[in-house]
């Protein structure tokens, strides 16, 4: 059994698949992808993390945490837009990895990209319920915390309960935008990208309006010094900081999960991962410089950072508070409705390996979307964001995707030693030093997280190993395939 645990698919394998059984609709265009991307990228990150990671671990200087992450995200976003490019298949760093490093490898990845947007979804769903409840209350509407909270709080002394029940606004969202996505992928494409450009607005005015509120003093110092305990401000704090904003990143790769249904996958992913990453990367490090700017960092331990910013505009600006806060309601919604998408996808196609079970690679007769898959995805999702808090999430999400990326970069190396003449639609550039970047940041990204969240990744982890062994293992098509040949 243990024999071919790196059995690997052969890129001609991957094409015929993706031709014979390419059920889902082709219909996602280069800006579908690129507003995709932003979609998924501009979320709870910058609309509610942001506040905390200045006030907490970097200061003012968590606008260099951006740039920190961004580097990272760059290196790692180039290695995906080769792969993206050459292996046009749903799947992204799952199917990149059954080609370059193995089945066994493929499935930690899997495993791993389904803890990225599977609880990536349930996080943003979290963000979503604190810009609502706080939006409702500018109107008089006060939903009590008891039915709008985590039932648990995390923090240094460990589980407590909060006193609340469920938060319902929270799963409220992840049932809206999973039945969008069992209807169909282009009715959502084409919300998605209403939305988009409705949140990108609002991060232009508040970038716009703020610009003149800055207070020069709030940067002084802009790096404020260590405590003395690691992480807690100084260079360290920085480092901190990004591992924690680098959530904010996350989902440019799930452009990658979509490229069985774009229209020219081979020149269109490379522009709608590296286009998304570099919008979102100019509008956080203006976002977090003025933020930093109007607000001294020590205020910024909010859920609403944005809000409290423009609360310092006075009664003139009183309109904008609503505004930008519609505006991250509608930003996080399209983020949620994007993760659920590459959840369902990457269950979808693992399903199709054998790795999981048969019925998630149904695909529904009417609406031509992978409808089992989805549904489970989203009473997961749910179930999570009504239950657990945003921190714990978060760090959760950005642990596992680091890991992603890690394996992403890695397997660059490997593909060019291994299938040197493939057509590439997009080539990494300077191989090996992007991915080896791209691998070392990363991973200092992930030892900046705490202890917890590694002890998380590893029970994850022990789970996927459980399922593989006992079922994947048994039933992977691949595996099949050779044996047949071989008899
Ligand atoms: N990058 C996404 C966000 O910030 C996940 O919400």
């Amino acid at each position: 059994m243990f024999r071919n645990l790196f059995i690997k698919k052969t890129l001609s394998e991957l094409e015929t698949e993706a031709e014979n059984q390419n059920s889902l609709r082709r219909h996602l265009t280069a800006m579908n992808l690129v507003l995709l991307g932003i979609g998924c990228v501009i979320g709870a990150g910058i609309f509610v993390l942001t506040g905390s990671a200045a006030a907490l671990y970097a200061g003012p200087a968590v606008s260099i945490s951006f740039a920190i992450s961004a580097v990272g995200c760059m290196f790692a976003g180039l290695c995906y837009a080769e792969f993206a490019s050459m292996i046009p298949i749903s799947g992204s760093a799952y199917t990149y990895a059954y080609a370059t490093m193995g089945e066994f490898i493929a499935w930690i990845i899997g495993w791993d990209l389904i803890l990225e947007y599977l609880f990536g979804s349930a996080t943003v769903a979290v963000g979503w319920s604190g810009y609502v409840v706080s939006l409702l209350e500018y109107f008089n509407i006060h939903i009590p915390a008891s039915i709008s909270q985590s039932p648990f709080i995390f923090d240094t002394n460990g589980w407590h309960s909060s006193g609340a029940i469920i938060n319902f606004p929270a799963m409220f969202i992840v049932g809206i935008m999973t039945t969008l996505l069992v209807i169909g992928i282009k009715e959502s494409a084409k919300l998605n990208n209403i939305i988009v450009i409705i949140k990108v607005a609002v991060i232009l005015l508040f970038i716009g309006f703020g610009i003149s509120y800055i207070d020069v003093k709030n940067w002084e110092p802009f790096i404020p010094e260590n405590t003395g305990t690691f992480g807690q401000f100084g260079w360290s704090g920085i480092l901190t900081a990004a591992g924690v904003i680098f959530f904010a990143y996350i989902g440019f790769d799930a452009v990658s999960t979509a490229s069985q249904e774009a229209v020219n996958p081979k020149r269109d992913m490379p522009i709608g991962i590296l286009v998304s990453l570099a919008v979102c990367t100019v509008l956080y490090i203006a976002v977090s410089l003025i933020l930093t700017g109007i607000v001294n960092y020590k205020e910024l331990n909010v859920s609403a950072p944005i809000a409290v910013a423009i609360d310092k505009f006075g009664t003139e600006l009183w309109w904008l508070s609503p505004i930008i806060k519609i505006g991250a309601i509608a930003g996080l919604s399209s983020v949620v409705l994007v993760l659920l998408m590459g959840q369902s996808r990457i269950f979808y196609i693992m399903a199709h390996d054998g790795l999981l079970w048969k019925r998630f690679a149904k695909v529904h007769p009417k609406y031509k979307t992978p409808h089992v898959t989805t549904i489970v995805t989203g009473l997961f999702s749910a179930s999570f964001a009504g239950l657990f808090p945003i921190g714990l999430l978060g760090e959760l999400v950005s642990i596992g995707t680091l890991l992603a990326f890690v394996i992403v970069s890695i397997g660059i190396i490997i593909l060019r030693k291994s299938e040197p003449n493939a057509p590439r639609g997009f080539r990494t550039p300077w191989v090996p030093l992007v991915p080896i970047m791209g691998t070392v940041i990363c991973l200092a990204e992930m030892a900046s997280l705490p202890l917890d969240t590694w002890i998380r990744l590893l029970a994850w982890m022990v789970i996927g190993f459980v399922i593989y062994f006992t079922y994947g293992i048994k039933h992977s098509k691949a595996r099949q395939a050779r044996k047949n040949l071989n008899q």
